[in-house]
């Protein structure tokens, strides 16, 4: 694991998008994308390039089941609004979170994604070491797949949300070896809140309970963390 300390989220930002644009370089044609706080940065640095992404294919991770690309809390909308309306891809993935058949839907986005396998992953991390909807548990074996939301998540997602009841309780999620098939892994963390599974997915042991410790088994992973994030590592 290659890990770089950051002054803050806006620097952790620019060293994802330099991660990027020497991908992109050198021939990376699929990019992984995630939602969420972390990545914001790292999108506006892309809006604001001169990158063309127009040949290229994204695949978010994961998606809420019921709601529709135009809620402004899916998944679709968060990726239109920070990337896709300014910097269009020629192929962009998301699952259907309207899909009738969760099943079928799964399938499907397994499929997409062994068709196009990732050059980068961008990812975040949970609180609780969640990579995607990949909650603790979540056998290391895993391929897209229906996940049912724990109150932890439900929580940490409802302050996007006018009231928690609102927060949908299941998704459909990229699975952790679909996740560690991707050539090479960007996480960024940041903030206090990430510091216990900062240290437990980098120094504690590799085990379903903290997912994101797989990444640990990974031979290209870089981690952008700021100081704070990185403050509990020894
Ligand atoms: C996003 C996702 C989640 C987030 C994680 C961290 O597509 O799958 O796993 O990456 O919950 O979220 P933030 O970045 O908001 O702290």
């Amino acid at each position: 694991m290659k890990i770089i300390i950051t002054k803050d989220n806006i620097e952790g930002g620019t060293k994802a998008f330099e991660i990027i644009k020497t991908g992109m370089k050198n021939g990376a044609k699929v990019l992984g994308l995630a939602t969420g706080s972390s990545p914001i940065p790292l999108y506006s640095d892309m809006v604001d390039s001169d990158l063309d992404f127009s040949d290229m294919t994204s695949i978010n991770l994961d998606e809420y089941y019921g709601l529709a690309p135009d809620n402004d809390q899916s998944y679709h909308y968060f990726m239109q609004h920070h990337l896709f309306d300014q910097k269009p891809f020629k192929h962009s993935y998301i699952p259907n979170g309207l899909a009738k058949n969760i099943h079928e839907e799964v399938d499907h986005y397994n499929k997409i994604i062994e068709e196009n396998p990732i050059d980068i992953q961008i990812l975040g991390i949970g609180g609780n070491g969640h990579i995607a909807f990949n909650e603790p548990g979540t056998p290391f074996g895993s391929l897209t797949h229906e996940v049912k939301l724990t109150e932890n998540t439900i929580k940490a997602n409802s302050r996007f949300f006018d009231n928690i009841d609102d927060v949908p309780r299941q998704a459909i999620c990229m699975g952790i070896r679909s996740i560690m098939n991707s050539k090479k892994i960007v996480l960024l963390a940041f903030g206090e809140s990430k510091q216990d599974a900062i240290k437990a997915m980098i120094e504690g042991p590799v085990t379903e309970e903290v997912p994101a410790s797989i990444l640990q088994d990974h031979p290209d992973v870089t981690i952008i963390c700021d100081e704070v994030a990185a403050a509990k590592l020894s």
